[in-house]
């Protein structure tokens, strides 16, 4: 029975894709590998966001192909963002590789590709435009083994049609294509079967989530009067799979957060005091070159609409610095957003220019040292934020999903809130992973909070 591994770069997304690509190919015969090492068949899901990201891969491609020296038989495939991105060109840049297929494209496709590649064929590729009806997931998919998992994602939005200046998601991940809720429904019952108990709903602006390409099924109501495809489908979710008791969605863009969707957010138990907003600078003329479609006003309204309507949410960010032109007022105008939006957690990206967008037409004009000064002062307004804010909910009772021994202390547990802040904490006799157990918080960091069980 060939064996396989898979190393994932980039988002959620693709961390979801991975793991349906590993259903996919021990549905058709192939073994979990003990280590990447000992694998006959490795598969690279890649990312394009940033150079770096794309570098990363093709370094690790690479050394795979070079590994083939010692192991003659092994197949590399890649799949994700780069394949799109560079076609066929791939097997230029990576003389050996195996085989290439389209991240829409590869769950139907990865075994039957990697049993040719097994059999000697190299340079394979199959574009998304090529996909098939397999390549959906399917709830069947959930019964294809592989380790339980008490969180777990679900896409409900393929691709994106807004075209912000600096994004090469667009031309890699192609137009929006939001899925059906029954099919959602189904493979969100099949998660939790398997033992899923936090569902993180995907798309790369969830919001957008049914709003052009299609119309609600007119079967499914909503008793809670929502009109807007997102609301009834949270409310959808979690009515049908209680046990699921954790939903969230990510990632958010201003202009989607409506009146309705904050009602979905206090309403619903289960929609969890949480949302991911990319705002991406803080500067009105940024974000206009940028063509985020909102300026810091409008972000902040939607900050507010969020903290009135929601108590105790965390709101966490991305923001880019270093993007072409920005000058220090910029700069520190972002800052200053950053302050008044009290963002829990925020993760900074240094610009890097993609081929084919609109920025990539103009000058990458912040020198290296710049964006990393920038970066790292970012970070530091971020912690002395993040513990200002964490600090709110020591002498506080929290319920967390025990995620199982902390990385940093094995002796001790981690889990996650509602606000998906970690928690660690010491476990309790019969404490099992994906439990929920209430921890009364003792002390906080600006990234951890640390506390007790309170039983
Ligand atoms: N350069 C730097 N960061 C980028 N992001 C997207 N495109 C770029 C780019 N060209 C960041 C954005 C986005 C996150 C996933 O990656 O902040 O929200
Ligand atoms: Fe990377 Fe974007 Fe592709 Fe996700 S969708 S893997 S972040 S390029």
């Amino acid at each position: 029975m060939p064996s396989f591994s898979i190393h994932t770069y980039g988002c959620q997304m693709n961390v979801r894709d991975s793991e349906i690509l590993a259903r996919r190919l021990r549905a058709a015969g192939f073994s979990d590998a003990a280590s990447e090492d000992e694998a006959d068949v490795v598969l690279v899901n890649s990312c394009s966001v940033r150079e770096k990201a794309e570098e990363k891969a093709l370094g690790k491609l690479g050394m795979l192909c070079a590994a083939r020296r010692e192991r003659p038989g092994l197949v590399v495939g890649l799949t994700g963002c780069m394949a799109n991105r560079l076609g066929t060109d791939v097997f230029g840049l990576v003389p050996g590789l195996s085989f290439s297929v389209g991240p829409r494209a590869a769950a139907g496709a990865v075994a039957g590709l990697a049993r040719r590649a097994l059999a000697g064929s190299r340079g394979l590729f199959l574009s998304d435009a090529e996909r098939g009806p397999d390549d959906a997931p399917a709830a069947a998919d959930a019964g294809a083994g592989g380790p339980p998992a008490h969180a777990s994602f679900v896409t409900i939005l393929y691709g994106c049609n807004q075209r912000c200046s600096y994004c090469i998601v667009p031309s890699v991940r192609g137009r929006e294509e939001s899925r059906d809720p029954r099919a959602i429904l189904a493979e969100v019952r099949a998660e939790a079967a398997r033992g899923a108990k936090d569902v993180t709903l995907l798309g790369q602006s969830v919001m957008r989530y049914g709003r052009t390409d299609f119309a609600w099924p007119a079967d499914i109501s909503s008793p809670m009067g929502f009109t807007e495809p997102l609301p009834r489908l949270l409310e959808l979710l979690a009515r049908e799979v209680p046990a699921v008791r954790r939903l969230r969605f990510t990632s958010g863009h201003p202009l989607g957060v409506t009146a309705e969707l904050v009602r979905a957010m206090r309403e619903i138990p289960a929609v969890c005091a949480h949302l991911h907003l990319p705002m991406q600078s803080g500067s009105d003329r940024i974000l206009r070159d940028m063509r985020r479609g909102y300026d810091s006003a409008r972000y902040l309204e939607a900050v507010r609409a969020l903290r009135d309507g929601v108590p105790d949410v965390a709101i966490t960010t991305d923001v880019i610095v270093g993007y072409p032109g920005e000058t220090e007022a910029d700069f520190e105008a972002t800052r200053r957003v950053m302050e008044e939006a009290a963002f829990d957690n925020a993760f900074v990206f240094k610009y890097s220019p993609r081929p084919g967008t609109v920025s990539a037409a103009k000058p990458d004009d912040v020198p290296d040292g710049e964006k990393r000064r920038r970066d790292q002062v970012l970070l530091a307004d971020q912690d002395a934020r993040g513990r200002r804010l964490n600090d709110r909910w020591t002498g506080r009772t929290v319920e967390v999903l025990a995620d199982g021994p902390s990385l940093r202390n094995a002796a001790r547990w981690s889990g996650r809130t509602e606000q998906n802040k970690i928690v660690v904490f010491d476990p309790v006799p019969g404490l099992a992973r994906g439990d929920f157990v209430p921890v009364r918080i003792e002390s906080a960091r600006p990234q951890t909070l640390f506390g007790a069980v309170a039983l």
